[in-house]
């Protein structure tokens, strides 16, 4: 059934916000928790804070359920995407001969951290050209081996949308003994993901984009079975076991992912994505990724009628919430800051133009973002 939830999101008129893969905005309800909680703030202090417990324990709870892990105590809150990827690679106990491997087209934030362990530990960071093999995923196999310890994949890729074969990737890695690092950022709150049909070692993402919360507050899923297992890096009363014991002297890291959060929680950033979490369960993923299809599909229908080169994959296994096109005839820098001026929020990835719509992106928007495109001239 269609609902219109125009009314969680009012943008200003005139502006056409096609950028969640880049910083989406924040819906209605969750500007009014974060104006509700600096009152709050200035009124009563931290007199509430049992209240706050409570948002971040239910928002632990939001993040399970998107994801499908086993228990709410399997999430930590993190600060960044990158923040989270940071904890896993210094928390494996590498040994020198082994290898990571990623792949070249991926956010520098997911290639960056496994290079950096080159020098550090000895390991050996591989970088796959995604477009080397019959499949992306083939790409990545064809570079592991027995000494492949970690692969680290996004979901979907932040340039041109390229779904990744998450179910083949997974069994792939059970069947070779290889830890799953999945960065997550550009597929939750867009398309559904479920741990327990693609199981992954490691889970992250900000909240910032499909989400709609702000920067600055994400989360990390690590498999529990690991999670003993990862060495700790940063360290503080908020990690320790016996939460509030602060006169103890003997203490040991929270069994629970809290251990991966070393000092006070980002209240402000809890009650952001606890709200916009809301909106975005409320809603399902299921129908948001239905509408985001029907929004990249027309999207992509229209490009093919004006002949523009469409560098994302369109094949249905491999489409996300992000199109990307060049014009041939033109240069795509100057469209797009054409674009910009014109109050088009997008972004210029792979030399073209990235649009990301989400599930409430109303099609007249889209048609005249289309139109902006068409209808440019090159001064
Ligand atoms: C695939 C991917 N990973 C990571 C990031 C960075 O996320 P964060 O700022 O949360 O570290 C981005 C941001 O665009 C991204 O697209």
């Amino acid at each position: 059934m269609y609902t219109n939830w125009a009314h969680e999101f009012p943008l200003q008129p005139g502006l056409i916000h096609l950028n969640h893969a880049g910083v989406g905005p924040w819906p209605k309800r969750t500007k009014d928790a974060i104006i509700s909680f600096a009152k709050e703030n200035s009124q009563n202090g931290s007199q509430k804070y049992v209240e706050w417990e409570q948002k971040e324990s239910e928002l632990r709870h939001y993040c399970q359920q998107l994801i499908n892990a086993k228990s709410a105590n399997d999430i930590a809150f993190v600060k960044s995407t990158s923040e989270a990827l940071s904890i896993v690679a210094y928390g494996i106990a590498w040994q020198a001969h082994e290898n990571v491997v990623y792949a070249q087209q991926e956010f520098p934030s997911n290639r960056i951290i496994w290079q950096s362990l080159q020098s550090r530990f000895g390991v050996e960071a591989r970088s796959v050209d995604l477009y080397q093999a019959t499949t992306p995923e083939d790409a990545l196999f064809a570079q592991a081996d027995q000494n492949t310890r970690l692969i680290a994949v996004s979901a979907v890729q932040f340039a041109n949308g390229l779904r990744m074969d998450l179910a083949k990737i997974s069994q792939y890695c059970r069947a070779h003994n290889i830890l799953l690092c999945v960065d997550a950022i550009q597929i939750l709150g867009a398309i559904p993901f479920n741990l327990t049909k693609t199981p992954a070692d490691f889970v992250m993402a900000d909240g910032h984009k499909w989400l709609l919360s702000p920067e600055g507050i994400g989360m990390f899923y690590c498999n529990p079975k690991l999670r003993d297992q990862l060495h700790l890096n940063q360290y503080g009363w908020h990690m320790m076991e016996k939460l509030g014991d602060y006169e103890a002297l003997d203490w040991k890291p929270a069994s629970d992912a809290r251990r991966f959060e070393c000092g006070s929680p980002n209240n402000l950033g809890i009650q952001a994505m606890h709200a916009s979490m809301s909106l975005i369960l409320e809603v399902g993923v299921e129908y948001i990724y239905n509408m985001i299809s029907r929004n990249i599909s027309y999207i992509h229908e229209k490009y093919k009628k004006y002949g523009f080169n469409i560098v994302s994959d369109m094949s249905s296994n491999r489409q996300s919430g992000i199109i990307t096109m060049q014009r041939q005839d033109v240069d795509n820098y100057n469209l797009y800051k054409h674009l910009q001026k014109s109050n088009v929020l997008c972004a210029y990835r792979s030399n073209g133009i990235r649009f990301s719509p989400h599930f409430y992106t109303p099609r007249d928007e889209i048609d005249h973002a289309l139109d902006l495109i068409c209808n440019y001239k090159e001064q």
